[in-house]
């Protein structure tokens, strides 16, 4: 009995279809069962088919917030970062995590040599972390770091170099004081 009606309604459909636009149908999903007789379906099918064109926009709904918290995830997460230059001028700018403090200080004008580009090969890019908690939070350098500080002008218990040193949440607040002289 249901099997007969549904292919009723599906003939009716296809008929109809022949004759609309998508366009109108897509604006429309109801027009059918609002103007033709033929397809007024049981009432048991209508909420079987009100019950699915419910699940579609709730599927919508969903992607819709789904999206819009994708976005918010997609927001970058920056950390502050202050340079104390030769002059003892301070900078205070924002650092994407991942981003090397190399690169933030060319970004925002800061002068922080690297002359190798960040291929362990010198020590223009050195800086000296200001506060022992935050040096102990970086990562131990390398033997090539340690090759290349050994030749740093002005080295101290906290120098790194600053393509090394990449912006990570802990870091937050990191002071970074720039030498006042480099050896290449
Ligand atoms: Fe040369 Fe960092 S830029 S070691």
């Amino acid at each position: 009995m249901l099997n007969s009606r549904v292919a009723r309604f599906g003939a009716c459909v296809a008929k109809h279809l022949s004759k609309r636009t998508y366009a109108s149908m897509s604006r429309s999903p109801y027009i059918l069962t609002a103007t033709n007789r033929c397809l007024q379906p049981p009432l048991s099918f209508n909420m079987l088919y009100n019950g699915a064109m419910i699940k579609k926009h709730s599927f919508f709904s969903t992607m819709t917030t789904n999206n819009t918290s994708e976005e918010g995830g997609d927001k970058e997460e920056t950390i502050s970062v202050t340079f104390v230059g030769k002059d003892d001028g301070e900078t205070h700018i924002k650092v994407p995590v991942g981003m090397s403090m190399l690169e933030a200080a060319h970004e925002n004008d800061i002068e922080l040599e690297g002359a190798c580009e960040a291929s362990l090969a010198c020590s223009t890019c050195h800086v000296i972390v200001m506060d022992v908690e935050y040096y102990n939070k970086l990562e131990d350098p390398i033997d090539e770091e340690n090759d290349m500080l050994d030749l740093a002008f002005g080295l101290s218990e906290t120098s790194r170099l600053g393509c090394q040193v990449i912006a990570k949440p802990e870091l937050d607040g990191i002071r970074l004081a720039i030498p006042g002289a480099t050896l290449r």
